[in-house]
């Protein structure tokens, strides 16, 4: 049996990876692909542990440096004890954010050094790169409409609340890690339209993937 594949989706808070894992899960499906999704940090009991004291309210002293080491913990479980076994049975492994997230938050958001961060997801993740990243993008103008919501309810976890220069920082990282690496990344830009932007995708992964 030929070796699964490895999908990350990655994007700021509220870019639409949800929406769009959901379209690209039932699409690859009926290609009668066995396909896994996961959610990082999470996807195993030692990693949901975890994610519940990352995104705890409550974790407002934690450092940027024990943040780093709680994602990288929980990726380095995730890993192991899922993604590659389930690669190995042949399995399509789409998973909501990965070690790209990592380099964006803690790198480019909290300002830790991203050749220190690319270290450790190196440590975590060690040969399992993703064989494609679909970064969804928001165009400046749905980034600043999305803030200004995300201001009104006053809502989100520990991370999601961070200050709107954090977040640009953020997508700004994301952008230059895909300019990096653009044999790996591909990058759509997150259109109302959901199942217009779900067509992109599909087309990209039909060309570099099916
Ligand atoms: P989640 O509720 O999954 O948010 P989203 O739906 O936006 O993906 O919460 C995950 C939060 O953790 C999100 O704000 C991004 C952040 N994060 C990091 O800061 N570093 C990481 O390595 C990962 C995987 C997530």
């Amino acid at each position: 049996m030929s070796r699964g594949k490895l999908i990350t989706f990655e994007g700021i808070d509220g870019s639409g990876k949800t929406t769009q894992i959901g379209y690209l899960a039932d699409y690859l499906r009926s290609f009668d692909l066995d396909v896994l999704l996961l959610r990082e940090p999470g996807g195993t009991r030692i990693g949901e542990d975890i994610r519940r004291i990352l995104l705890d309210m409550r974790s407002h002293k934690m450092t940027s440096e024990t943040e780093l080491f709680l994602f990288e913990a929980a990726r380095a479980q995730l890993v192991r004890e899922v993604i590659r076994p389930a690669l190995e049975k042949g399995q399509w492994v789409i998973s909501d954010r990965f070690h790209d997230s990592s380099v964006a938050y803690q790198g480019y958001g909290r300002g830790l050094s991203i050749d220190l961060v690319m270290a450790l997801n190196d440590l975590a993740i060690g040969e399992t790169v993703p064989d494609l990243t679909i970064l969804l993008e928001l165009s400046p103008k749905a980034l600043a409409e999305r803030l200004e919501k995300r201001h009104g309810e006053g809502q989100g976890d520990r991370i999601d609340v961070e200050s709107d220069q954090f977040k640009e920082r953020v997508s700004r990282g994301f952008q230059t890690m895909a300019q990096a690496e653009p044999q790996r990344f591909i990058r759509i830009e997150s259109l109302d339209e959901k199942e217009r932007t779900a067509e992109l995708i599909r087309q990209q992964v039909r060309r570099i993937l099916l």
